[in-house]
């Protein structure tokens, strides 16, 4: 068997292109770091007439930098991704970048080869066969030979199943990708780690908010204009300076939205005094600018919604109806959605996670962003085949460890817990029904004698006036079980999973909880495991309470007091007044009678003596708690197959992954 190759994995974007690495047996991916210590670099290429072009950073800070006569050998070109398919001058920008990243990289002795690697590209959900061929076209072209195809946004979410942000069963449910680029903006919903509707605005990127701050630094800097066109300045200023600008701004409004912000832009001036209501307000009427507007054009971007700079754009609505129209246009229903993933570097504006759960009715707390988005779609593809690998190998342990967990941890677990509610209710019904309820009519009737009948009936007709008083103690007693077994299963659960390195979520009990309510919340088709589990539990609740009724007060029968302590008065006081009575009616006559003769206090006294009273009462409680355990055992089967359930579901969520 040949080795498996290490995994290359390129996310090819608009404004930024991230290389990420990963061993194809070992889930450790590493960014590649072109020297500028961050992640990825800048899709820029610079043409420099003869000289070799200049690729990323150094392509951008080699134009910055340059003299005016330097600067007519020059071309610069950025933001060709969008347009591949339409352009071929932005096609062919795409293929000199990708190669010349290789090449740059070779001679910055940056291990980033090809050849000797298999090399996953990422593709937008959105894009059509023409751009897939396009971008296989391109990165053949380019040396990176043939390339494997993986939609971008699984791998966002590959990212965070990862990190362990939700499990591998929860992937399966529906998670909305939202990738907020540079250029554009696109929506995936995933079910069963499958795209199964994605949209997205073409248009709609990171670079609006560039020539926003581009043209709020040409408001209080007045003539600036001029100055940067005569020194040719103006394309860096606009998509490098400014997007800088722009980043500061936002990272400081996600902090604290209260902050005023001041940044200079270069040798071009400053802007001052930028707050989070001036951004709000300039982003409703955004119209772009002519320069962003003629820099488009040049590089044959065909934005309609751009370049027609007719009417004012409200640039935060427009990202709430890219998603909003995309949901009623696929006809997703917003409870389909389990959770949310914010990828892209745009996604770090602070509006966007209000836009979010407000367009969506989430709680905040089901919308997840790792600290580096832009960075998570190339981690992601390039761990897929080792998460696969390791996939496997955890859902073959898990199969194998099931029974084992089931039975050292799982049934001793819910044994301890029903034992001790079981327990509990027993004596607590005791004392109920015994102490309180049984015991004074007893007295009494060793005080006063009367007939075995008329105790009976009172004994019955007591124990059922007070059946409220016993069912408030089940109640009481029942609100602990259902509470704190499922409570504790799941925190068995959850280590158990964790030992494998999986995650079953945060507190799966109150979300279930939630789902109770609300049913709505989960699809209707996804089993609700940790739901399983609760309603196991109520179920058993409720079967125990009527257990009780039943065996205590139930029926006309009053079976465990007929068999325990009523019987057994009964059956004492009528040994004694039979034996009386035989006496003077013979025998069988005596067997008639004896049930509704009124005996004497002294025969009653002779038989009820207080060391049988407390036996009896030793009695009942044993045989009340025999008759609830044997329920238990049904619950105790009941919950291991739940359990082996939702092990069951987690194996399928594994697998999907091994088949992606
Ligand atoms: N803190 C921030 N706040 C707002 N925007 C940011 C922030 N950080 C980065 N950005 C923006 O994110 C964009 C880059 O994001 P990303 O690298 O994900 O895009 P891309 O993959 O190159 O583009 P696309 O996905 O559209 O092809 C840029 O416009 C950048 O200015
Ligand atoms: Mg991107």
């Amino acid at each position: 068997m040949t080795e498996p190759n290490n995994i290359l994995a390129i996310d090819f974007g608009t404004t930024n292109t991230y290389f990420s690495k990963c061993p194809a047996d070992q889930i450790s991916p590493v960014g590649v770091d072109f020297g500028t210590g961050r992640d990825g670099l800048p899709t820029a290429i610079l043409y420099r007439g003869d000289r070799e072009p200049l690729v990323g950073e150094p392509a951008l800070h080699e134009y910055g930098e340059a003299s005016d006569e330097e600067r007519k050998e020059y071309r610069l070109r950025t933001q060709f991704k969008p347009d591949i398919v339409s352009s071929d001058e932005a096609a062919k920008a795409a293929t000199d970048f990708l190669r010349a990243v290789v090449e740059q990289a070779q001679r910055q002795h940056i291990a980033l080869d090809p050849g000797k690697h298999d090399v996953i590209f990422g593709v937008p959900s959105e894009a059509h066969g023409a751009y897939r061929t396009r971008v296989s076209q391109i990165a053949s072209d380019a040396g990176y030979g043939d390339v494997r195809l993986l939609d971008e946004p699984k791998g966002a979410l590959l990212h965070h199943l990862w990190h362990k942000d939700f499990s591998p069963e929860e992937a399966r449910r529906g998670i909305l990708v939202i990738d907020f680029g540079g250029g554009t903006c696109d929506f995936a919903l995933l079910q069963s780690l499958q795209v199964s509707h994605s949209w997205g605005d073409m248009e709609l990127g990171g670079r609006l908010f560039d020539d926003l701050f581009f043209q709020w630094l040409l408001n209080q800097n007045p003539g600036v204009l001029k100055t940067m066109e005569k020194a040719g300045d103006t394309y860096y200023v606009h998509s490098y300076l400014c997007r800088e600008v722009k980043e500061f701004f936002s990272l400081t409004m996600a902090r604290d939205r209260t902050e005023k912000v001041n940044k200079s832009v270069g040798r071009y001036g400053s802007l001052r005094g930028m707050d989070w209501a001036g951004f709000v307000e300039r982003a409703k009427h955004y119209l772009p600018s002519p320069t962003f507007v003629l820099n488009m054009e040049s590089m044959g971007v065909r934005a309609n919604r751009i370049l027609q700079r007719q009417q004012e754009i409200d640039l935060i609505d427009w990202f709430r109806t890219s998603l909003a129209h995309g949901l009623a246009e696929k006809a997703v229903a917003t409870d389909q959605i389990s959770r949310v993933i914010l990828a892209g570097g745009s996604s770090q504006w602070p509006f966007v996670p209000d836009v979010v759960t407000e367009t969506l009715g989430l709680q905040r707390s089901r919308l997840m962003r790792s600290d580096r988005p832009y960075a998570v779609i190339s981690q992601g593809l390039a761990i897929l085949p080792a998460l696969q690998r390791s996939f496997e190998e955890t859902r073959d342990k898990l199969r194998q460890d099931l029974p084992r967990f089931c039975r050292i941890q799982v049934r001793p677990l819910v044994q301890r817990v029903t034992d001790s509610y079981v327990s509990g209710v027993a004596a607590d019904v005791t004392s109920e029904v015994f102490d309180r309820t049984i015991r004074p009519i007893v007295e009494e009737f060793r005080e006063k004698g009367g007939s075995v009948s008329i105790l009976r009936e009172s004994v019955a007709a007591q124990v059922k006036a007070n059946e409220g008083r016993f069912r408030a103690i089940i109640e009481r007693r029942m609100h602990t079980l259902r509470r704190g077994l499922p409570g504790e299963l799941n925190e068995l659960l959850r280590d158990w999973f964790e030992s494998y390195g999986l995650s079953v979520g945060e507190r799966p009990i109150d979300e279930t909880q939630q789902a109770a309510v609300g049913q709505a919340f989960v699809q209707p088709d996804t089993p609700d495991l940790y739901g399983g589990i609760m309603e196991t539990v109520g179920w058993f609740v409720v079967a125990l309470a009527a257990t009780v009724a039943a065996s205590v007060s139930g029926g006309g029968g009053l079976a465990l007091l007929a068999a325990g302590p009523a019987g057994w008065i009964a059956g004492a006081v009528i040994g004694a007044a039979v034996t009386f009575l035989a006496v003077r009616y013979g025998m069988t006559r005596a067997k008639e009678l004896a049930d509704t003769w009124n005996a004497p206090a002294w025969i009653v006294k002779n038989v009820l003596l207080p060391s049988r009273i407390a036996k009896m009462r030793g009695d009942f409680q044993n045989r009340l708690k025999e008759t609830l355990q044997r329920e238990t055992r049904a619950l105790q089967d009941e919950l291991e197959s739940r359990i082996r359930e939702i092990t069951e579901k987690q194996i399928e969520g594994l697998s999907e992954v091994t088949q992606l």
